[in-house]
């Protein structure tokens, strides 16, 4: 109720920088918790937002809850990098406004440099009402955002489209990309159509606060009923455009051509850029020139769980995403190299059908491996694996699908499972995969081409170990390992 919400407003959450390094610090302990993807300092995090590079310094801003590790009222926290892996956490950069369109929440958005001016756009939430938002930076460290006085920037969603809402409640209408073309701003926004599906609408204008609706941009291909596309973002390479809009579960991606007049996306291809965790991605430009893109990868065991570890949420790393030959190329960005510590494990080892386990501990570490599995054989690289049992987590490599197999993973039955695998059937081999592990965070890339982000919970201090097996056949493996820090 409205009382309760001023409290939240008023008592004392954490958000200036020492606040939010005792609350990183307290919980240090936690083995589960990455150490170089980022995490909130405690409670919760969920979306990337306003990703950008400025005056030399890459900012990261997200969903983030003071509160409690959970969803509510979200802030936008930040955190700042020289190098896309080595973070450090800043104030919150913006609170909602508690007489403003966005006193329930400031939720996502992007962030675009005007003539040295940093602004956010945003949705605003207010009693269940979703409405885009602008907010200033306040310097050139980008401490603090004040919204501008004419909010909300629109004042309602497009009365021409039939916009999905629970009957009684206001339309599904937010999350912002803007995109600059001949001196004028495309603007686009997720929406899901009522008894239908997601769709993508635009509009244009040429400074930030009149915005002119251009109609829907994509619909979803098929009925989907009460699916709504959130966080779209188109990005444009000289082979082909690429817009991605969350449904819910994944990542959907669509490959084609973007009509700038018409405001009209025209697919050729599509696909799930991820099958994990990795939701609501974002994307800024490097100086040199790379679309590098910053996910949340969600938590995959209870909400109590997550009461208990007193956090929730972490960002993928950053990926340099591309299109090529009309493909997506996913990578892990060339600085992660430089989170290499000492190497555990270099060269070839030459497997018999039995599985080994590997002089090797870590609870973060990158390993690399080249292999190819044949018809009749598979491989497995197994992490946070306890000595005798009980907990481990195995990457099985096949020859057209590489799975995380986590029905062992923990003994918590809070955490998820199942398997989560990734096609890797059109890919020419050998495989060169490389894998991240931080704590409860499972990233795979194979062949810098696809990708695979994933959650585990093991409960076992001594779940640290690291093996590998092959089956019938044996096989012959190139193996790295680094820890990571
Ligand atoms: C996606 C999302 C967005 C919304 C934000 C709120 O995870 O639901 O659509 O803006 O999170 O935190």
């Amino acid at each position: 109720g409205d009382a309760d919400h001023e409290t939240a407003l008023a008592t004392g959450r954490p958000k200036t920088g020492p606040e939010l390094l005792r609350y990183r610090d307290a919980l240090a302990d936690d083995p589960n918790r990455p150490r170089f993807h980022p995490t909130p300092p405690a409670n919760w995090l969920n979306d990337p937002n306003g990703l950008i590079h400025h005056d030399g310094t890459y900012h990261l801003f997200y969903q983030y809850n003071p509160g409690g590790p959970y969803h509510h009222t979200v802030h936008w926290g930040h955190a700042v990098s020289d190098d896309l892996v080595h973070w450090r956490d800043r104030p919150v950069a913006m609170t909602p406004d508690p007489s403003g369109p966005d006193r329930d929440g400031c939720w996502s958005g992007c962030a675009v440099a005007v003539d040295g001016d940093v602004y956010a756009l945003y949705t605003g939430g207010r009693d269940g009402w979703q409405r885009p938002c602008l907010a200033r930076a306040t310097d050139d460290d980008l401490t603090a955002f004040e919204q501008v006085d004419d909010n909300p920037v629109i004042d309602a969603p497009p009365p021409a489209l039939d916009l999905l809402s629970t009957p009684g409640e206001p339309a599904h209408f937010r999350d912002h990309c803007l995109v600059r073309e001949d001196g004028r701003w495309h603007h686009l926004i997720g929406a899901g159509l009522q008894d239908y599906g997601g769709v993508v609408v635009s509009y244009t204008g040429t400074d930030l606060t009149e915005w002119t609706y251009a109609g829907p941009t994509l619909v979803a291909d098929e009925a989907e009923p009460g699916v709504v596309w959130e966080c779209p973002e188109l990005l444009r390479y000289p082979d082909g455009d690429l817009l991605h809009v969350s449904d819910y579960s994944h990542v959907r991606y669509f490959i084609g051509e973007f009509d700038a007049d018409e405001s009209r996306f025209v697919p050729d291809s599509r696909g799930t850029l991820d099958p994990g965790a990795f939701y609501a991605p974002q994307s800024l430009t490097t100086p040199d020139g790379r679309e590098v893109m910053i996910g949340w990868l969600r938590e995959e065991r209870s909400v109590s769980s997550q009461w208990e570890a007193g956090w929730a949420g972490a960002m993928s790393l950053p990926r340099e995403v591309a299109v090529i030959d009309g493909d997506i190329r996913q990578r892990p960005v060339r600085e992660v190299e430089r989170l290499r510590r000492e190497r555990l494990h270099e060269g070839t080892l030459t497997l018999d059908d039995a599985a080994r386990r590997l002089p090797v501990e870590g609870t973060a570490l990158e390993c690399r491996l080249r292999v190819d599995p044949t018809d009749a054989t598979e491989v497995g690289l197994v992490l946070r694996a306890s000595p005798d049992g009980p907990e481990s987590t195995s990457v099985r490599i096949r020859p057209d699908r590489v799975v995380v197999d986590r029905t062992e993973s923990s003994v918590d039955p809070a955490a998820h499972a199942d398997d989560v695998a990734v096609d890797v059937a059109d890919l020419s081999r050998p495989f060169d995969i490389r894998t991240f592990l931080d704590g409860s965070v499972l990233e795979l890339f194979v062949n810098d081409r696809r990708a695979l982000s994933t959650r585990i919970y093991p409960t076992r201090a001594d779940a640290t170990g690291v093996g590998l097996y092959a089956g019938p056949g044996g096989a012959t493996i190139d193996l790295d390992i680094w820890r990571l820090g």
